[in-house]
């Protein structure tokens, strides 16, 4: 079950306040970007990855690809000011034109088998996206005042990898280009198809490093996949 990833790595990560990219802050003495790369470099079944990075980090990214021996990098895109123009200028240099995933590069901790599921559901329904349950009593909120509680039974929490079909995806990317559509992940630009996207139970330590804490997090999951491996 072989497919190509897009990794959107051309954030500015505000939120992490680190004052540069966040990709380039280290766990375990590694970069988070390599991290991720590690993944799918080292999963037989990805063929190809495909990042999107700010033209000024391009350089020293190719220089952390070498130095961490990253072999399947195919193509660099520079990423754009959302993260969707991001994607999307991945997606027009990817060549091979099976399932493609999109991954945050902010999310190193995926595990191979939540890929797999993916990319066979992607195989067999056309789109599916790593999510996990609700666990917190969700309501919705306007002006400080609670307006209702939302059933959590129906409310799941959206990560990725967000796996597709390409001519999917590509055509998904295209019309929200032409009809100026702003989306906040690829399933969203899909669903506005009227195509169905199915959900792949994931974990909960597959976090996006986004602040602050998530970094004391993601130290705690590598010591704990430390100790599991000895
Ligand atoms: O900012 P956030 O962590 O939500 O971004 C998710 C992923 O998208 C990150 O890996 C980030 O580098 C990437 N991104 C991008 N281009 C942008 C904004 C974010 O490639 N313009």
């Amino acid at each position: 079950m072989i497919y190509t990833v897009i990794l959107p790595a051309a954030g500015s990560g505000k939120r992490m306040g680190a004052g540069k990219n966040k990709l380039f802050l280290e766990l375990h003495n590694i970069p988070i970007l390599i991290h991720t790369l590690r993944v799918f470099d080292r999963d037989p079944n990805c063929e190809q990855i495909v990042l999107a990075v700010k033209k000024e980090e391009q350089m020293f990214i190719e220089q952390l690809l070498n130095e961490y021996s990253i072999t399947k990098v195919v193509a660099i895109a520079e990423g754009g000011n959302e993260r969707q123009h991001s994607v999307y200028a991945a997606l027009k240099e990817v060549t091979s034109k099976g399932i493609i995933l999109v991954h945050d590069a902010a999310r190193p901790f995926i595990h191979q088998e939540i890929i797999q599921q993916l990319v066979g559901a992607a195989i067999a329904t056309g789109a599916a996206v790593a999510a996990v349950r609700a666990k917190d009593t969700m309501k919705k909120v306007e002006n400080g005042i609670i307006q209702e509680t939302v059933d959590r039974e129906s409310l799941w929490i959206i990560q990725t990898p967000q796996a597709f079909q390409y001519t999917l995806l590509e055509k998904a990317e295209r019309l929200a280009e032409v009809e100026n559509f702003l989306g906040t992940d690829e399933a969203m630009l899909v669903e506005r198809l009227g195509e169905r996207v199915h959900i792949v139970e994931s974990t909960y330590d597959n976090v996006k490093m986004t602040t602050g804490e998530d970094l004391l997090y993601g130290e705690a999951i590598l010591n704990k996949r430390e100790q599991e491996e000895q």
